[in-house]
């Protein structure tokens, strides 16, 4: 089968021809028809697990995957039980296994998967897992609730539309950060006031809005260095979340502040709760680049360089 591999951190992704990997108990093989890309993927190359887990090259490169069911490895033992056919999507990145979800066939545990409902089409499908998690953990995560004031700091890309979306249908006021040409796409998505993060520093035009402070914030771009800026615009006993580690919960929390760095669950429930939304026009996945699995390289540089406003997507013919 054809596959993206790494075969070595800081390697350039290419197409490989593997064998079709053979499902154990407890898991599925998925003949793939869409893979989700996500900046973790590059991180991935750059190594930033390297010094937590094992990574078994050839990689293949991917976690987020949507596709049909082809076998499962002993039927009698795989909870839940899949037919072959069913439609289904998740997360399928097993770094230690070499296994990811930018190829014709991968091979996941079953109990990380969900249905793919009726109306979804495969690439929205693909695009979901990790954006639509993080987004649905993120907000869950900051506690706030309806009326309260939430910064989403990287409003713009794949997780950012989708948390302004998850927190306006809470009732939650988001103001969102975005460049002159997303503001009106965050507006649509249901934020109540928006920040042009290229006009200026972003926590400079934030306090002048709202001298009194905010309730809480998703920092999905912020450094270690950068965050206390963003932090430094909560009300006493606020809420931030950063999606890149960039919190020091114990400094927060004697600032009077509760601070987390979280990491998206993907969670069948969590999925099937997210198709549904999709479903039913709650929440919108705007796929910004599409592009066949033989040119994921230049979809994993173009994310890289910045200027997402939505989800990339890889579609696998075969
Ligand atoms: N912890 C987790 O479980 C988890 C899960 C998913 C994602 N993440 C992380 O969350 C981040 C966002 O992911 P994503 O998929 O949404 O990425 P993305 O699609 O690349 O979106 C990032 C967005 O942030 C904007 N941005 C960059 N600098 C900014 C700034 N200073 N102020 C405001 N906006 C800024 C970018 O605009 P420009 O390109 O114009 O700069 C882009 O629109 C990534 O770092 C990713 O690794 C973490």
């Amino acid at each position: 089968m054809r596959a993206v591999v790494i075969t070595d951190f800081h390697t350039e992704p290419s197409l490989a021809d593997l064998p079709v990997p053979e499902p154990g108990p407890g898991e599925v093989l998925v003949k793939i028809a869409a893979a989700g890309v996500n900046p973790f993927d590059w991180k991935v190359i750059e190594g930033a697990m390297r010094d937590s887990v094992h990574h078994e090259f050839p990689l293949v490169l991917g976690s987020d995957g949507s596709g049909i069911v082809v076998a499962s490895g002993e039927p009698e033992l795989t909870d839940p039980r899949f037919e072959p056919g069913e439609r289904v999507f998740g997360q399928f990145m097993d770094v230690e296994r070499g296994r990811g979800s930018y190829a014709e066939y991968a091979v996941v545990k079953a109990a990380k998967l969900a249905r793919i409902p009726e109306k979804l089409d495969f690439p929205t499908a693909a695009a979901l897992p990790t954006a639509g998690a993080a987004a649905h953990d993120f907000v869950e995560g900051t506690g706030a609730g309806p009326g309260q004031c939430l910064l989403v700091n990287g409003a713009s890309g794949g997780v950012g539309q989708a948390t302004v979306q998850l927190a306006a249908g809470q009732g939650i006021r988001v103001i969102a950060t975005a460049d002159p040409d997303t503001g009106d796409l965050l507006r649509e998505l249901g934020a109540v006031e928006i920040v042009d993060f290229t006009a200026g520093p972003t926590a400079e035009q934030v306090r002048a809005a709202h001298p009194d402070g905010i309730d809480a914030v998703i920092d999905l771009v912020s450094t270690p260095e950068q965050i206390d800026e963003i932090a430094s615009l909560l009300k006493p006993n606020g809420a931030i979340v950063s999606a890149n580690g960039a919190v020091d919960r114990e400094r927060f929390a004697a600032r009077g502040l509760r601070g987390s760095n979280l990491y998206a669950n993907a969670r069948p429930a969590t999925l099937a709760s997210l198709a549904d939304a999709v479903q039913r026009g709650q929440l919108r996945l705007r796929i910004d680049y599409e592009a066949p699995l033989e040119e994921a390289a230049d979809a994993l540089a173009r994310l890289k360089a910045g200027k997402s406003r939505g989800k990339t997507v890889l579609t696998v013919e075969s």
